[in-house]
């Protein structure tokens, strides 16, 4: 399985924050956006990653991320040059997908929660062995921000909507999507919505109308953000501040999860430890580097 990372956009709901930087790069508390959801993505044990960004914001992902190889991962960016939906973005890939399963993220994403490995191992392992495509629902308090899900009394899937003016519930469709090898065709043959993208809830359609969409909900034990407004950015940020100050132990530090992961080795971990020594990440690498 790849995994597929969103990194586009034009950000306008963060204007004037992001009328000259990228949201991707802004930080969460104390790392960038992106690396929450490569964290999600390497939690999943995906080493193959595709990241769609801007043209304008190629250069600089490469220099925060690179190909990859300093994390043991292989990541290849894809521009998209017109902010036209996320479905687009998986189209716009389809070269790089190769025909494979994929383990989708909205690059604003954050998510944390007691068994959140297994739930994402266990997902991916479902698709690659039964197909189709797996969501997860999330209660929110304001669901005409987001694409809702609704269910029948046995939690099957019912509609998804994307942003809708009267919501069939509470449910929002997280920023994390599984998906078989068939979403590069459905995302083809969808079309723009009113507001003149490609949504991905068209592409979920797609999947329901095959009878191929499945959605588990995260429980209260989860935290989900998606940083892409003032208030959900800072949101977010007071969030990972938070348990990272009472637990001692970092959410989405990618560096770390490539090292438990057994990808890189502990001179690796030491070396790009030493590059950020002068902060506290830097300082919290070192440590899990003793630690073993
Ligand atoms: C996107 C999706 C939406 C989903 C949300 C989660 O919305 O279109 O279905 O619920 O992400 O973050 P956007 O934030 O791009 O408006």
């Amino acid at each position: 399985m790849k995994a597929l990372i969103l990194a586009g956009g034009s950000g306008t709901r963060l204007y004037p924050v992001t009328m000259a930087v990228n949201k991707h790069f802004l930080p969460i508390y104390n790392k960038p956006m992106i690396y929450y959801s490569l964290s999600l993505v390497f939690l999943a044990k995906i080493r193959e990653i595709i990241i769609v960004v801007n043209p304008e914001d190629e250069k600089n992902f490469k220099q925060l991320l690179g190909c990859g190889e300093e994390l043991g991962v292989n990541i290849e960016y894809k521009v998209q040059y017109e902010p036209k939906g996320l479905a687009d973005g998986v189209k716009l890939c389809e070269d790089l997908i190769k025909e494979q399963p994929i383990l989708m993220v909205l690059g604003d994403n954050v998510l944390f929660g007691h068994g959140l490995t297994e739930l994402l191992t266990e997902t991916k392992r479902e698709i690659e062995k039964e197909g189709g495509s797996f969501i997860f629902g999330y209660y929110v308090k304001d669901p005409s921000r987001f694409g809702i899900i609704e269910f029948d009394k046995n939690g099957r899937v019912l509609s998804v909507e994307e942003k809708p003016n009267n919501p069939k519930s509470h449910y929002a469709a997280i920023g994390v999507y599984f998906f078989d090898e068939k979403v590069v065709d459905f995302a083809k043959k969808i079309r723009p919505s009113n507001r003149g993208e490609y949504e991905i809830t068209s592409v979920l359609e797609e999947y329901l109308r095959i009878g191929k969409l499945r959605a588990k909900v995260l429980g209260r034990g989860f935290a989900w953000f998606d940083a892409g407004t003032h208030d959900s950015f800072l949101e977010a940020g007071e969030f990972v501040a938070t348990i990272e100050k009472k637990t001692g132990l970092m959410i989405g530090c990618i560096e770390e999860i490539a090292y438990r992961n057994g990808w890189i080795d502990k001179k690796q971990l030491l070396k790009m430890a030493e590059r950020f020594e002068k902060t506290e990440y830097g300082k919290y690498l070192f440590r899990i580097a003793e630690e073993g």
